[in-house]
């Protein structure tokens, strides 16, 4: 039998087993984590290694430096996933692995290890979106929650409103025309000088600065629940250009404050447009741009006025990690999709 034959022929008894323990790796950007989840709910263990100081040195993530980061360090991070698990790799019941998108060299560091440890083990293999694993985020941290409800998915890459109709089914509202809101962050923190990543950092300085200080436009977008992101950023940088011509720059506590509530103004506004034209009663936030606290203060206020459920990951998961992986593989395998020894990276992978 192949191994495509003998991962089908155990598929049914899989799905029908009372507790399914998933080892998962993601490896889409600059962070290598592996993980243990168990029922797509609990957390096992949930392993990061964060690539952060290699990349810091040249103000954003180098493609190259990445994937060989991820290549020396996929073994000992599933290793360390098994071990904070108190499980063996046999005792795992199937893997999971984030195929896309992503920077490509990165994500088939993480595709090729888990290839070769579904070709050793004969265990089903299950391909995972990476947006899906930040969505599902919020299903490790919120046990009672399920489809359907409104999510507003913001990182580093992504700027989405969408409809999670049922477990592993999606319906795009809006996304952002030109920028990710987290790719907004992290240029306007450039601009203050602020080290690589900027979003958090820029979310801890806006916290002593005056909202107020700077005004910024308003962008136009095409749909009622889309973004746009670029004019916001391309008037900061120059108003803080133009400030440093004329010798009087505003304190960088005023202008990231002033920055982030014209993002975060934005985020809110259009999702409440969606969630109240959608008709839902609950929403979610997904992505790293979901640990931003003003943004989770503003749309819990906006959505307490309305009578709205906010569900927001725990800090910890909002970032790239293996255990949302792991938490969308069990879903996918309930509906058995597998993948083949013939999984490829897939860079631009969409979700819809
Ligand atoms: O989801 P994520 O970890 O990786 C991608 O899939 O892109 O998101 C990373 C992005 C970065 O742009 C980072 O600056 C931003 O999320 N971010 C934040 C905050 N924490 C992370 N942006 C604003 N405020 C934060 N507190
Ligand atoms: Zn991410």
């Amino acid at each position: 039998m192949t191994y495509s034959d003998t991962v089908r022929a155990a598929l049914p008894a899989l799905q029908q087993k009372e507790h399914v323990r998933i080892l998962a790796l993601e490896t889409s950007c600059d962070e290598t984590a592996a993980a243990v989840v168990e029922d797509g709910r609990k957390i096992l263990s949930n392993c990061v290694y964060t690539q952060i100081d290699l990349h810091a040195l040249y103000g954003g993530v180098v493609p190259e430096i990445a994937s060989r980061a991820h290549v020396e360090k996929v073994d000992a991070m599933v290793d360390a996933a098994l071990r904070e698990a108190h499980m063996t790799l046999e005792e795992a019941d199937a893997l999971a692995v984030t195929y896309g998108p992503g920077l490509v060299g990165a994500l088939l560091a993480g595709v090729s290890c888990m290839k070769g440890l579904a070709f050793m083990t004969g265990k089903p293999l299950i391909p995972v979106h990476h947006i899906e694993g930040h969505i599902c985020a919020n299903y490790l941290t919120w046990p009672e929650l399920e489809p359907p409800f409104v999510c507003l998915v913001v990182s580093g890459g992504h700027s989405h409103i969408l409809e999670v109709t049922d477990y592993g089914e999606y319906r795009l509202l809006g996304c952002t025309q030109d920028d990710a809101a987290g790719e907004a962050f992290d240029k306007a923190a450039r601009v203050l000088d602020l080290p690589y990543p900027g979003g958090p950092r820029l979310d801890k300085l806006a916290d002593a600065g005056d909202p107020q200080a700077l005004k910024l436009p308003r962008p136009h977008t095409d749909g009622p629940y889309d973004f746009s992101f670029s004019g916001l950023k391309t008037a900061f940088i120059n108003a803080v250009h133009h400030q440093d011509q004329t010798g009087e720059r505003m304190p960088a506590e005023d202008l990231a404050a002033s920055f982030r509530a014209a993002v975060v103004s934005q985020l809110v506004e259009k999702t409440m447009l969606a969630a109240e034209n959608a008709r839902a009663s609950t929403l979610a936030l997904a992505g790293g741009v979901s640990a931003n606290s003003l943004l989770r203060r503003e749309m819990q206020s906006a959505c307490d006025r309305r009578g709205i459920r906010l569900y927001m990951p725990r800090l910890d998961l909002c970032g790239d990690n293996g255990a949302m992986i792991g938490s969308a593989a069990y879903y996918r395998l309930r509906r058995g999709e597998l993948a083949g020894l013939d999984l490829n990276a897939r860079p631009s992978l969409s979700l819809f």
